[in-house]
C-alpha cells in the first residue's frame, strides 16, 4: 500500500465527514483518518444547518446569514453539542487527534483560556487544544503545552511561527501550528509559501528546530493546496471533505518532484532571513490582521448563535 508524506485531517464539524474519509483512508493506505480538526464557525454551521449541506462561499465555516433560523439556543446547550460532536469523531477515530478550539475574542484572557483548554480535555482522551496565535494565545500555550496536546490556529506569518517555537520549548506534548493558506490567497498572497518559510525556518540546516513543532496546513480550499502540502510533507494537511473527495476522485495522487505548484498572480510572500529562532517569544512580532480578524470572526460566528 502507498505511504503518504503526510497525516491527513479532516477539518469540519460533522461526524458523517470523518466516518466516510476515514473509511476511505483505510481502504486506500490500510490505516485510518489521522485526526479531525473543528472551529467556532465549522461547529456554529453544523448547529445551524444540522445535517443539511450548505455552500456559502471559500471558507469551509461559512454561515449563510439567510439561513440562521435556528431555534433558540442557549451557550450551555451548544458546548454541550460541540462535546457530543467531538466525542463522536473521538469515537470514530480513537486513535487519531481531534481538536477543539477554545472560545476567544480580543479581550480574553491567558487564564480564561486555560480554564477552557482544560475543561475541554476532559471531553476526550485524544483531544489536541487550539489556542489563537495572539500574545494571550501564545501566553495560555506556553502553560499548556506542558499539560496537553496543543494546536496554534490562525497563524499567517513566519513571525509568528518563531513566537510559536519559542513559546512552546520544552514541551511535553504534540505541538502543531496551523497557517491557513486559503485566507491569505483569499486577499491575493500566496498562501503555500507561507508553509514553505515555516518549514524552513524549522528545519535544519536553514533553520534551527528541533522538531517539537508540527506544520500542520489548514484553511485548504484547492486540490493544488492540498497535494502541493505534500509535495512539501506538512507533516500534517487539514483539509475540507469537499477536497479529499476530489483527491480520491483523482486516484489519491502523491505528488513527486515533477509536481509543479503554480501560484498564478498571488503576490509572494518571500522568505525572510532576518526572522530566526532563538529569542524569548514575546520577542516577535505577533501582529497579523488575519489573526485578529480571524479571531473576531470565529467568536461572532459562535455568538451569533445566541441572538
Ligand atoms: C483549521 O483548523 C481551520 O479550521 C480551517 O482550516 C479554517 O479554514 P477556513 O479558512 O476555510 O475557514
Amino acid at each position: 500500500m502507498p505511504t503518504l508524506p503526510s497525516k491527513i485531517f479532516i477539518d469540519g464539524g460533522e461526524p458523517q465527514e470523518t466516518r466516510q474519509a476515514s473509511e476511505m483512508m483505510q481502504k486506500q493506505f490500510g490505516k485510518p483518518l489521522d485526526g479531525q480538526t473543528t472551529n467556532p464557525s465549522l461547529i456554529a454551521k453544523k448547529l445551524v444547518t444540522g445535517d443539511k449541506e450548505q455552500v456559502t462561499g471559500k471558507s469551509n465555516g461559512e454561515i449563510s446569514r439567510v439561513t440562521s433560523h435556528v431555534s433558540p439556543i442557549t451557550q450551555e446547550q451548544a458546548l454541550a453539542q460541540y462535546k457530543r460532536i467531538v466525542q463522536e469523531m473521538s469515537s470514530i477515530i480513537p486513535s487519531g487527534s481531534i481538536s477543539i478550539q477554545v472560545f476567544a475574542d480580543a479581550d480574553t484572557t491567558a487564564e480564561e483560556m486555560l480554564l477552557q483548554g482544560r475543561e475541554r480535555m476532559k471531553w476526550i482522551p485524544n483531544a489536541s487544544i487550539k489556542y489563537p496565535c495572539t500574545s494571550h494565545g501564545l501566553k495560555a500555550a506556553s502553560v499548556a503545552c506542558k499539560e496537553m496536546p496543543i494546536n496554534i490556529t490562525l497563524a499567517f506569518s513566519q513571525s509568528q511561527a518563531a513566537a510559536v517555537f519559542e513559546a512552546t520549548k520544552g514541551a511535553s506534548f504534540p505541538v502543531f501550528i496551523s497557517p491557513f493558506v486559503g485566507r491569505l490567497d483569499d486577499r491575493g498572497e500566496n498562501g503555500m509559501q507561507t508553509i514553505e518559510n515555516i518549514l524552513k525556518l524549522y528545519n535544519p540546516p536553514a533553520g534551527g528546530g528541533d522538531g517539537h513543532v508540527e506544520v500542520l496546513t489548514a484553511s485548504v480550499r484547492t486540490l493544488d493546496h492540498f497535494l502541493y502540502a505534500l509535495k512539501l510533507q506538512s507533516p500534517i494537511i487539514t483539509t475540507p471533505i469537499k477536497v479529499f473527495q476530489l483527491w480520491a476522485d483523482g486516484g489519491y495522487q502523491i505528488p513527486n518532484d515533477s509536481y509543479v505548484y503554480n501560484p498564478g498572480t498571488l503576490k509572494p510572500i518571500p522568505y525572510d532571513e532576518t526572522i530566526t529562532l532563538g529569542v524569548p517569544w514575546q520577542g516577535y512580532d505577533l501582529y497579523h490582521d488575519l489573526t485578529e480578524s480571524g479571531v473576531s470572526r470565529f467568536f461572532s460566528d459562535w455568538m451569533g448563535l445566541f441572538q
